[in-house]
């Protein structure tokens, strides 16, 4: 039986509310035009992306006990995402964020309820070994957790299980721990607001030479203008696709489970995987929202034949 990808991660609601009439006014009531609640996170987004590629994801997690939660679980569920070590909390609720758009601008408020509340308590080194791959999305908002990782690297490493993290923003710019993830992790996906922070470099490029030294494979996505990543020495750029940008929501995520579906499961060398993920990233953008592409491997390989 093929092994599973681990996705650890937040589990949290997007609240969306479109068409503002204007932007919130205090002690005022304004109104929306469209109104949805999404599975948000990123970890779910790139498990379900991983999943719609063709691979096996799972789910690790904190929940609340409530409404969200079980939405979740439900999304998971529709999604092929096996929940095997979703844990579940009565004490804080299930994170939520709420999203304003006005045109294109996005103002978001988060309740992070559950996910700052995570530490992992099922991840255990006899866990871990049911999977081929942990991917660790988003380590900065999960408060408690974070602070096992270095560990949970360790142990994978321990175990001939391989491993990513896509940082995600860190608020607080330090980046504590990230030097020692660096030494363990096989794939580091940051985009190029985080490696230029977290390096102190002025350009993404240079922030990716830097990255390099320190870590054994980043991989930097540049948004509209592609990706960049350095393996073994060598400099590997991804061009971008000029295309119709709908929505950019979930992008890094799509790429993230791109990148991991095409070393992970197809074998591919890494200058493909990565040009492989660049399209998966590009293709979610055709989509509003981060899991409406649905991209499957054949969908990858046609939108890269017909972007040529
Ligand atoms: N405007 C765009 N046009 C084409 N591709 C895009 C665009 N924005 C993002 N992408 C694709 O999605 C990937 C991830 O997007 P990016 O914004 O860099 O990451 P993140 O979502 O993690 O911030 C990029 O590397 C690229 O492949
Ligand atoms: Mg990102």
């Amino acid at each position: 039986m093929e092994k599973k990808a681990l996705f650890v991660g937040d589990i949290n609601t997007d609240i969306m509310m479109g068409g503002l009439a204007s932007l919130p006014v205090p002690d005022r009531e304004i109104t929306c035009t469209s109104f949805d609640i999404v599975p948000g996170s990123s970890a779910f987004i790139a498990a379900s992306a991983f999943g719609s590629l063709g691979g096996a994801p799972a789910f690790a997690g904190l929940a609340g006990n409530d409404e969200n939660g079980e939405f979740m679980l439900a999304a998971m569920k529709a999604a092929g995402i096996s929940p095997d070590l979703v844990e579940k909390t009565q004490t804080v609720k299930t994170g939520v964020t709420v999203n304003l758009i006005q045109g294109s601008v996005r103002s978001q408020i988060t309740y992070p309820g559950a996910i700052a509340e995570y530490s992992g308590e099922l991840l255990t080194s006899e866990a871990i070994r049911a999977y081929a791959h942990i991917h660790f999305a988003g380590p900065y908002q999960q408060l408690k957790f974070k602070d096992k990782i270095t560990s949970l690297l360790e142990k994978a490493k321990e175990s001939g299980i391989t491993t990513s993290i896509d940082t995600q923003w860190d608020a607080s710019e330090k980046w504590q721990h990230l030097n020692a993830w660096m030494k363990s992790v096989d794939y580091l996906f940051v985009n190029s607001d985080e490696a230029v922070s977290i390096t102190g470099c002025s350009g993404a490029e240079e922030a990716c030479e830097k990255l390099a030294l320190m870590t054994a494979c980043p991989v930097v996505k540049l948004g509209k203008a592609g990706a960049i990543s350095i393996n073994s020495g060598r400099v590997i750029k991804a061009p971008p696709y000029s295309i119709q940008v709908k929505d950019t929501t979930g992008a890094g995520d799509n790429f993230d489970a791109g990148f991991l579906y095409a070393v992970l499961m197809k074998g591919m060398p890494f200058n493909e995987a990565l040009h492989f993920a660049n399209a998966a990233g590009a293709r979610s953008c055709l989509y509003t929202g981060g899991t409406a592409a649905k991209s499957t491997f054949r969908n990858i390989i046609d939108f890269m034949e017909a972007n040529k």
